[in-house]
């Protein structure tokens, strides 16, 4: 059985998201306030659409957990959609009869969910697949990703996210390991430099200009990890797998690459391999002098910065829209324009963290076991410890 899981449910302009998460241990500080902080950094973004200046996300804790610790329970909990207040009729759980908007649409947008959904599910009403197709599921991620992000706090593993490049401008080749992370926070495009701070905004005013969208890479890294999360003996347990299965799960995310991934492939072996030292000091007793690996070895993780990259495309709807088809009749018709984001990259940032938050997390349960949070973190010291045998001459 999963030790760990969690599930999302709601529609973009339905009453509201619900999640569960299972698995956390008893004993773990969750507030709603830390969930709200986390979920706040999901709303901002130079270039997103008018959506988020209605909301104000908010995950009400409604189960698992008692007097400020959970309980081991199933943790659940509630974000309301304040939208929801202008689709009543549209989004009603009862039919509400003919004679009412229920803002059905029929032209495909290229590029959503809209085409393989409507075959698929048999709708004809394309809002029928765009409501769980929305982005607006991700709100959820990042309530179940705050979750886990706690208990990762507690075993000393923090997640960080920038942008690092928007369209087809790069940010300046900054080492994770020297970012300033401060900066990244207050960077309206989560830029590491206030160069490509202004290049990226440029970036997206032009594009909103020409009435398009912008899509780009951003990079998400794991401090802190201990050696040995996931394995190298099956497919399915492999760390690198899962966490690019969840990264790619991210609405519009189209390409993930760990560590050096793509650059590696240009270079001769002995350039990208990272060549490991004896370290007394180091708690692994060894150190890598680099880490083009992005901190992944054969399905395990080696004890560096986990660092994930992740391509995500331009969003399919645009103020012009592209020449399409209404679903119904086959007619040529404009693409249906829903309000809408020119750049989401900065906004799926903390969405990325979230997804690496909760594999880790699965990988910590599963190698450390325990259900309450004092079990767990004595089974990870005493592995820490464990490490003292190796690389000792005596
Ligand atoms: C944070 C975030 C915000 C998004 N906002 C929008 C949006 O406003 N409009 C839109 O058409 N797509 C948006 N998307 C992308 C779509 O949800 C996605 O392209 C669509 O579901 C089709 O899936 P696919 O691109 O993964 O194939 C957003 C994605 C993310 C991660």
């Amino acid at each position: 059985m999963t030790k760990f899981r969690y599930l999302t449910a709601g529609e973009s302009h339905g009453q509201g998201l619900t999640v569960i998460v299972e698995g956390m241990p008893a004993g773990l500080e969750i507030t709603e306030q830390y969930i709200e902080n986390q979920m706040s950094r999901r709303q901002k973004g130079y270039g997103s659409g008018g959506r988020m200046k209605i909301e104000q996300d908010r995950a009400n804790i409604r189960s698992g957990v008692r007097h400020g610790r959970s309980l081991g329970s199933p943790i659940a909990m509630w974000i309301q959609n304040r939208d929801f207040a202008n689709w009543t009729d549209a989004m009603s759980i009862a039919d509400v009869g003919d004679g009412v908007d229920k803002k059905v649409y029929t032209k495909v947008v290229p590029g959503h969910a809209d085409f393989p959904g409507a075959l698929k599910y048999a709708q004809h009403d394309l809002r029928n697949v765009l409501e769980r197709a929305s982005a607006r599921e991700t709100a959820a991620r990042v309530a179940a990703g705050s979750i886990a992000r706690r208990l990762l706090e507690e075993i000393g593993i923090v997640i960080h996210s920038r942008v690092v490049a928007t369209g087809d401008q790069d940010g300046a080749k900054i080492d994770p390991e020297n970012v300033d992370w401060s900066f990244v926070e207050e960077s309206e495009v989560r830029a590491s430099d206030s160069d490509a701070d202004s290049r990226f905004k440029a970036a997206i005013d032009k594009s909103k200009k020409e009435r398009t969208t912008i899509g780009g890479t951003f990079e998400v890294v794991a401090f802190g990890s201990p050696v040995g999360l996931g394995s190298h003996v099956h497919w399915d347990r492999k760390l690198d797998g899962r966490i690019a299965q969840a990264m790619m799960s991210i609405n519009a995310v189209k390409g993930v690459e760990i560590g050096n991934g793509f650059a590696n492939t240009r270079k001769p072996g002995r350039e990208v391999q990272d060549v490991i030292e004896y370290d007394p000091n180091d708690l692994r007793r060894f150190r890598q002098i680099s880490n083009h690996a992005g901190g992944i070895e054969g399905g395990m993780s080696n004890g560096n910065p986990i660092v994930v990259h992740v391509a995500i495309k331009p969003i399919a709807t645009m103020t012009k829209p592209l020449p399409s088809v209404d679903i119904n009749t086959g007619q040529l018709v404009d693409a249906q324009y829903n309000r809408s984001d020119i750049c989401q990259v900065a906004r799926a940032c903390p969405v990325g963290e979230s997804m690496l938050a909760l594999v880790l997390v699965d990988g910590l349960l599963e190698k450390f076991g325990g259900d309450s949070l004092n079990e767990i973190k004595r089974n990870y010291t005493n592995y820490v410890e464990s490490h003292q045998a190796f690389g000792n001459p005596e």
